[in-house]
């Protein structure tokens, strides 16, 4: 074969993987969230101990546990779908734990696992983190407890303790869950009204039996 017409196929072939590789990467999108930043992990003193690298989902698949913390990760993200019964206001819990709950203000579950059972004002006693969770599906989801040894709540307790995983117990990292509430706006139902037109979704199946 002359010279040329090895270049050609070298360079037919390369085109051929790149291509496969970009048509790929089209039809199989990265749906996780952006990667994490290494983030101040502090003493109940705010003594600095070190740092926390929120892990990524693709350590999942080596974990021991990883069918569990792939389950807890799944429920998360789509708890109105896999768990009608549980929830009563088509929500999922990533509605308000954005970001697989790996990122600051956006109600992350960094400083999560390592931190119960812990008092809380509200019940008046300590609770564990199974009541936390359960709270969150009576209250934020208007729906139902999960059984505590059930496989979904063990799958989001896994979940969570991964998250945190390495931090010493009692630690927490820098990063704030949520951002200051701007107290100088004025609670206004016209304009609420307008911009709940604006955003809502049409009702699916859940919601519309919610
Ligand atoms: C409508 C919004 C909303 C939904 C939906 C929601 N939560 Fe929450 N959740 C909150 C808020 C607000 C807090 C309190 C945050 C705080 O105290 O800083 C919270 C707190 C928590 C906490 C305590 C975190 C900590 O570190 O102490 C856990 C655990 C939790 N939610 C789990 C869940 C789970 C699991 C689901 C889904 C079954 C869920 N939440 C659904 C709003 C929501």
């Amino acid at each position: 074969m002359n010279k040329s017409w090895m270049i050609a196929g070298a360079a037919l072939l390369l085109a051929g993987v790149g291509g496969a590789w970009g048509w790929h990467a089209y039809t199989h999108p990265d749906l996780d969230a952006p990667a994490p930043v290494p983030m101040d992990v502090l003493d109940k003193e705010g003594k600095l101990l070190g740092h926390h690298l929120p892990p990524s989902a693709d350590e999942i698949a080596g974990l021991p546990n990883a069918e569990q913390v792939m389950l807890g990760r799944r429920l998360l993200n789509e708890t109105a779908r896999l768990l009608p019964d549980n929830v009563g206001n088509g929500l999922n819990c990533n509605s308000c734990h954005m970001a697989n709950g790996r990122e600051p203000l956006r109600n992350h579950y960094l400083n999560t696992g390592g931190n119960y059972p812990r008092y809380m004002p509200r019940p008046g006693k300590e609770i564990d983190l199974t009541e936390r969770i359960n709270g969150c599906f009576m209250r934020s989801m208007n729906g139902k407890k999960l059984p505590v040894d059930s496989p979904e709540m063990q799958g989001m307790l896994a979940y969570m303790h991964w998250l945190g995983d390495g931090m010493p117990k009692g630690s927490k990292v820098a990063g704030r869950t949520e951002g200051p509430i701007d107290t100088s706006l004025v609670p206004d139902p016209v304009r609420g009204e307008q911009i709940y037109a604006r955003s809502a979704r049409p009702a699916t199946a859940t919601t519309a039996k919610a």
